[in-house]
């Protein structure tokens, strides 16, 4: 079942019902200002930090589940009658309900009795504001008279203080007001020199600013007083709950569309240029009235959104394929880039799953994000690279997380996660075979940001590798730490109390436990890092690189390998982890997916075999699982793995973030068909048709599809914000498709089902644009290439000389 339909010409997904099985949301925003909007217009808006600078309210977890956002009410002047055009929060039956999620903004809207209302949400380029654009037309034979109230509830600025600390809260909120203009400026009187405004381009017949006057005592959203009335009440905040509304009164001739504008800003002042007049407690407005003048102007919201549009327009432009395979096209082209510009932006922290006080910017995660992202925007990619690198510890370990605000380690968390300072060599790398900038690597750095201890970001790698190196254990393997990429792999964790937190408690020392994921990352991390030092003119010291990554390999070999498939860790008793010996958890994807793409046994046949045990084990027709058998109880020496029920999240659900690892090295292998399978199992376009099942939405990657072992088998859980975004990415555009950014030029080397009578792609590297044509000639992956009519050897480009814009690749596949 569906609940709307895919528009690739306008880019975009349309739902034409509002009750979708969960909220289907969208971003708003791509630089500093973000927002997050369901369908139903619910949702809320921060300026860069989730949890510190929140400027609009959210209740997770709310009842309905998504309540709270950027609500329009229309009244009916006539009868009194009043309904939302976003559905909620009135939810009166609509005629024609429509939301398009656009590339960085939705149109939600409906008719009802003869008024059809829309509204256009969006960020402009460079500014710290919404827009929102409301078109209201009277289909009526007769004229309307609609009162039109617009509403937000503003956050107290931190979201974490805000849903916690009512005894001070309610009696901090302060607001200013303007004819047209509200502004929200609690704690602005003392060390604050932020405040957000909400403005209205229509003349307003009144305003409120204080929630309980709005919706009345003992009433919700859904029916405020204001609006039931048909008035507001002019309310001031003082303290308790500070709101923005306007109302609006229109008088609508048949036929005749009105359009009114409404902004929801951020804004900060200079310290010193807070006040006015000076000494006064009043807001200075000098330098937010003409941005605030200019938006308003229809004219004006209308060129922002157009140079929106072409701001994605050559975002996208960056890679556009077409293939034999319509799910292919359409995540490739729209949905899957979208997705990774969320991911890079906000990493894990703010979506309806992640409450954004958490998680700031992951120090894997964030790495991981670079490999779909960095094509489109590279310079953003080098800023965000330069960031993770400053957090990086001396010992070449890494601060988990950063909170994006400060660009500080955070110590909630802390590190000793062994696998993290491996993903900045991966990031590192993709961003140098995307751009060839190698001047980053001479970018000086600090440790832990501590001012003079810069050095240049090629040290910090050599620091990251050797973090393994000295923290092997008793097989040769990697210690694990906290977690490796599993997060709930907590060998060292031992945790039998109540409500202690997996991620943050104590762990033991932990001299013993080991991790066959590092192994195999070391030994991709370590291959790249051995390419970089070619580079840089030291054979020496990447011949010693490539002489550690042999090391780990016969290490894994010898001691990670289980007959059929490799081991997944060393427990801290030294017992085997992810191995037929096990009673449950005998085979994990990780392992299998991560060594092969890192090239391991792809000679002697263990890749082979590990791959063919997954396909045996592990694949379901909605994805491949994590592990097998899942655990059916809590095992103390395993941790928050086996915390969760059978086939949820990391005990044994479809967690998707590794399903590409397996696709990549079905691809190393030369199997087309199984890696593109693969691709289609969790490709969210694909599972459109089953909506209803799979429940989140049909245009992005969840996080996670539940597992065999689930009732639910089939159900997507935690939508936008995971990794699979940029490794799906990946996967499709460099390994099936093939066509991968190199230090020599583009190379081409498509492994493609062999249904496939081939597929073109333009894709734009290094300034030129290279327009490939594939067409299969054989059953093979042999590939043949003639550029700009010239045959050439091997499967890469050459790169194209300076001035070049545009080169013709042919490629036969045989
Ligand atoms: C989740 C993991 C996640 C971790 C992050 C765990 O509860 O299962 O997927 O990586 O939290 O803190
Ligand atoms: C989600 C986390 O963000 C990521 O860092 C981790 O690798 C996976 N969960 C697996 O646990």
């Amino acid at each position: 079942m569906r609940y709307g339909y895919f528009d690739d010409g306008n880019r975009e997904y349309v739902i034409t019902r509002p009750d979708t099985p969960l909220p289907w949301i969208n971003y708003l925003g791509c630089q500093a200002f973000y927002g997050l909007i369901s369908n139903t217009a619910g949702g809320y808006s921060f300026y860069r930090d989730a949890r510190l600078r929140r400027v609009t309210r959210y209740r997770y977890n709310n009842v309905p589940f998504d309540l709270g956002g950027r609500y329009i009410y229309l009244r009916d002047e006539e009868c009194g009658d009043f309904w939302s055009p976003s559905w909620q929060p009135v939810c009166r039956e609509l005629e024609e309900y429509q939301c398009r999620h656009g590339m960085g903004y939705s149109i939600i809207g409906a008719g009802y009795q003869g008024i059809e209302a829309r509204t256009r949400y969006f960020v402009p380029l460079d500014e710290n504001l919404e827009i929102w654009q409301l078109s209201v037309t009277n289909h009526r034979t007769s004229p309307a008279a609609i009162s039109v109230f617009s509403s937000v509830e503003f956050c107290l600025w931190d979201a974490q203080d805000d849903a916690t600390n009512f005894q001070r809260n309610f009696s901090i909120g302060e607001v200013e007001v303007e004819p047209g203009i509200i502004y929200h400026k609690t704690e602005y009187r003392e060390r604050r020199n932020h405040f957000a405004y909400f403005a209205c381009s229509a003349r307003v017949a009144g305003f409120d600013t204080q929630r309980e006057a709005f919706l009345g005592p003992y009433r919700g959203w859904d029916r405020p007083a204001a609006v039931e009335r048909g008035a507001a009440s002019n309310s001031i905040a003082h303290g308790w709950v500070p709101i923005g509304s306007h109302h609006v009164k229109l008088l609508l001739d048949p036929g005749e569309t009105r359009q009114i504008i409404f902004l929801l800003g951020y804004h900060e002042n200079p310290v010193e240029r807070k006040f006015d007049p000076s000494g006064s407690q009043s807001i200075y407005k000098g330098t937010v009235r003409p941005v605030i003048a200019k938006y308003l102007e229809p004219a004006q919201a209308e060129a922002a959104f157009q140079a929106l549009r072409s701001y994605w327009c050559d975002l996208l432009g960056t890679c556009q394929v077409e293939t034999p395979d319509e799910h292919t096209n359409r995540m490739v082209n729209i949905w899957n880039p979208c997705q990774c510009m969320a991911t890079f932006n906000v990493s894990r922290a703010a979506s309806f799953y992640e409450s954004g006080i958490g998680r700031g910017l992951g120090f894997r995660d964030s790495n991981q994000d670079l490999l779909g992202f960095v094509h489109m925007m590279p310079a953003r990619a080098r800023e965000r690279i330069l960031d993770l690198a400053a957090t990086q510890l001396p010992t070449g370990g890494a601060y988990h997380q950063y909170q994006p605000l400060t660009k500080r380690g955070n110590d909630d968390i802390g590190g000793n996660f062994n696998d993290d300072p491996h993903w900045l060599i991966v990031g590192v790398a993709a961003y140098l075979k995307e751009t060839g900038d190698w001047s980053i690597l001479d970018e000086p750095v600090p440790y832990d940001n501590q001012p003079s201890s810069e050095q240049p970001l090629y040290e910090h790698l050599q620091r990251s590798f050797r973090y393994t190196l000295e923290r092997l254990g008793p097989h040769g393997l990697p210690l694990i730490g906290r977690a490796d990429w599993n997060d709930c792999l907590n060998l060292n964790c031992f945790s039998d109390t109540p409500g202690q937190s997996f991620q943050t408690t104590t762990n033991k020392e932990g001299k013993v436990a080991e991790s066959v994921f590092i192994a195999a990352l070391f030994v991709l991390a370590g291959r790249e890092l051995a390419a970089i030092a070619e580079h840089r003119g030291l054979p020496q010291e990447a011949a010693a690189y490539l002489s550690e990554v042999a090391r780990m390999e016969q290490a894994v070999c010898d001691h990670g390998w289980d007959g059929k498939w490799f081991l997944r860790a060393y427990d801290d008793f030294g017992r085997k982890v992810g191995s037929k010996e096990c009673e449950e958890g005998k085979i994990f994807i990780e392992p299998q997916g991560f060594a092969v793409l890192a090239g391991i046994g792809l000679e002697d046949g263990r890749a082979a075999a590990a791959l063919d045990s997954v396909r045996a084990l592990l694949a379901t027709e909605h994805g491949i699982v994590l592990q097998q058998p899942a655990y059916s109880r809590y095992y103390l020496h395993l941790g928050e793995i086996s915390s969760y029920p059978p086939g949820y999240k990391e005990n044994a659900g479809i967690f998707c973030h590794n399903n590409p690892w397996v696709m990549i090295a079905e691809a190393r292998l030369g199997n087309g068909d199984r890696a593109h399978d693969y691709y289609l199992r969790i490709n969210p376009s694909a599972r459109e048709p089953i909506s209803e099942v799979h429940r989140c939405e049909p245009y992005v990657y969840p996080q996670m599809i539940a597992g065999r072992d689930a009732p639910t088998h089939g159900e997507a859980k935690n939508s936008w914000l995971t990794g699979t975004a940029a490794w799906n990415y990946y996967a499709i555009t460099q390994w099936i498709l093939g066509i991968r950014p190199s230090y020599k030029g583009l190379e081409i080397a498509p492994v493609i089902p062999a249904s496939w009578s081939g597929f073109c792609a333009k894709r734009k590297f290094r300034g030129t644009t290279y327009h490939i044509a594939v067409k299969r000639t054989g059953p093979g992956n042999r590939v043949s290439l003639v550029v700009d009519g010239v045959p050439v050897t091997g499967n890469v480009v050459p790169l194209a000389d300076g001035g070049v814009t545009d080169v013709s690749v042919e490629a036969a596949l045989s």
